[in-house]
C-alpha cells in the first residue's frame, strides 16, 4: 500500500532555459520555504528533461545544458539536497512505464479539452503536426506526481489543468483497480500575481524567446537596463499624465515582488505599494523614478541568488553528485509504486 498520511511535495521544471523571476515568484521561493517549513516528509524536485524533450526532439543538446542551468538555479535559490530530494526524471524509467499504463485511461478528447496544452500548441505553431509525447504530457505529468504518492503539487496557474487531470486518473486508477494512487492536491501561489508574470515588455508571459525575461543569474547591469527599458503605460506619456497601473508590468511586478521594507529603505516618501500605485494613476509621477525603485528591489533580491549561483557554478561535479543522489533515491521509491501499480493491473507474473 502506499505511504500514508505522510506529507509529500512534488514539482518540477522542464529544462529549456535558464530560470527567470516569473519562476521564482511562481514556484521557487515559496518550494524553498515550503521545504524549510518542516511540514512535509518529502519534497522532490524534478528536472523534467523527459518533458521538455516532447517538443525538443530534435535539440537534446539545449535540454542537457539547460539540466545543468536549472539545477544551479534551484540550488541558488535555497534548495537544500539534504531537506529536498531534487533528480532528472529521464532517471527514473518507471515513470515512463507509469504514463504508459496511465494512457489507457484517457481519451483523446478528453486531452485536446486540456486548455495549458490547447494553448501550447497554438503557440509552438503545431497545427497537425503535434508531437504525440507532447499531446500526451499530461499523463506523463500525472505519473510524475503519482510516483511519489505526492500530496501537494506546487505549481503556477497554468499547470492546474494538468492536477486536475492528475486527479481524474488517480480516480479512475482506483476505482477500477482498488486503491493504489494518492490524490494530489496543486498548491497555488499566496499573491495570485506571482502566478502569471507578464514579460518585461508586457507580453502575457516570459519567454526565451521573446527577450523579455529577467534571469536569477543576470547581472546587476542587466536586471538595470531590462527593468529602465521596460513597457509601462502606452497612455501615460508625460509626468502629469494620468497612469495606470493594472495592465502595467513595471507595477505587476512591483505587486509581486515589493514589500513595505523595500519602501522605506528605497523609496521612503511612499509608505507602501497602494501609496505609490494612487500617485500614479491621479498623474505627477514619472515612470522614471518607478523603474529605478523596481530596479533597487530587484537587486536586493536577486543579489543573494545570484552570488550563491556563482558559489555553485565553480562546484560543477559536486551538482552532479547531488543530482545523482536524488535520481537514485528518486527511482527507488518510484520503482515502490510502480510494483504496486503493475501487482494492481495484475501483471505482477513473476512476484
Ligand atoms: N509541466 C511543468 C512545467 O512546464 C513541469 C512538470 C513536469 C511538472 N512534471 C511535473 C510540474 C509534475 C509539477 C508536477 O513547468
Amino acid at each position: 500500500m502506499h505511504a500514508k498520511n505522510k506529507n509529500i511535495i512534488l514539482t518540477g521544471d522542464r529544462p529549456t532555459g535558464k530560470l527567470h523571476i516569473g519562476h521564482f515568484a511562481g514556484s521557487l521561493k515559496r518550494r524553498v520555504e515550503l521545504q524549510n517549513s518542516g511540514a512535509f516528509d518529502e519534497v522532490y524536485i524534478m528536472i523534467a528533461d523527459a518533458q521538455a524533450l516532447t517538443d525538443n526532439a530534435d535539440n537534446p543538446e539545449k535540454i542537457r545544458a539547460n539540466v545543468t542551468e536549472v539545477a544551479l538555479d534551484y540550488l541558488a535559490c535555497g534548495l537544500d539536497p539534504s531537506k529536498s530530494t531534487p533528480f532528472i526524471q529521464s532517471q527514473i524509467p518507471e515513470l515512463t512505464e507509469l504514463a504508459f499504463y496511465y494512457m489507457n485511461l484517457v481519451t483523446v478528447a478528453r486531452l485536446q479539452r486540456n486548455p495549458t496544452v490547447k494553448a501550447e500548441i497554438l503557440a509552438r505553431n503545431f497545427e497537425a503536426s503535434i508531437p504525440v509525447g507532447f499531446f500526451t504530457y499530461p499523463i506523463s505529468q500525472t505519473a510524475d506526481i503519482t510516483a511519489f504518492d505526492a500530496t501537494v503539487v506546487p505549481v503556477g496557474e497554468d499547470q492546474l489543468p494538468m492536477i486536475e487531470q492528475a486527479r481524474e486518473i488517480v480516480r479512475s486508477f482506483n476505482s477500477i483497480y482498488g486503491n493504489t494512487l494518492v490524490e494530489p492536491k496543486e498548491l497555488l501561489p499566496e499573491n495570485s500575481v506571482c502566478g502569471r508574470l507578464p514579460g518585461t515588455d508586457g507580453k502575457a508571459k516570459m519567454s526565451k524567446s521573446l527577450g523579455n525575461c529577467i534571469y536569477l543569474s543576470d547581472s546587476p547591469d542587466e536586471i538595470k537596463s531590462k527593468v529602465m527599458n521596460m513597457y509601462t503605460d502606452p497612455n501615460h506619456l508625460r509626468v502629469e499624465d494620468k497612469g495606470d497601473t493594472k495592465d502595467n508590468p513595471v507595477f505587476i511586478y512591483l505587486s509581486a515582488f515589493a514589500d513595505d521594507g523595500h519602501f522605506a529603505r528605497y523609496l521612503p516618501e511612499y509608505e507602501n505599494l497602494a501609496a505609490l500605485k494612487a500617485h500614479y494613476e491621479r498623474g505627477g509621477l514619472g515612470d522614471v523614478k518607478v523603474k529605478k525603485f523596481l530596479n533597487n528591489v530587484m537587486n536586493e533580491i536577486l543579489e543573494p541568488i545570484r552570488l550563491r549561483r556563482i558559489e555553485w557554478e565553480k562546484r560543477l561535479p559536486e551538482v552532479y553528485e547531488i543530482l545523482k543522489k536524488g535520481s537514485l533515491k528518486a527511482r527507488e521509491t518510484a520503482a515502490g509504486t510502480a510494483d504496486r501499480v503493475k501487482a494492481a493491473l495484475k501483471i505482477n507474473y513473476f512476484c
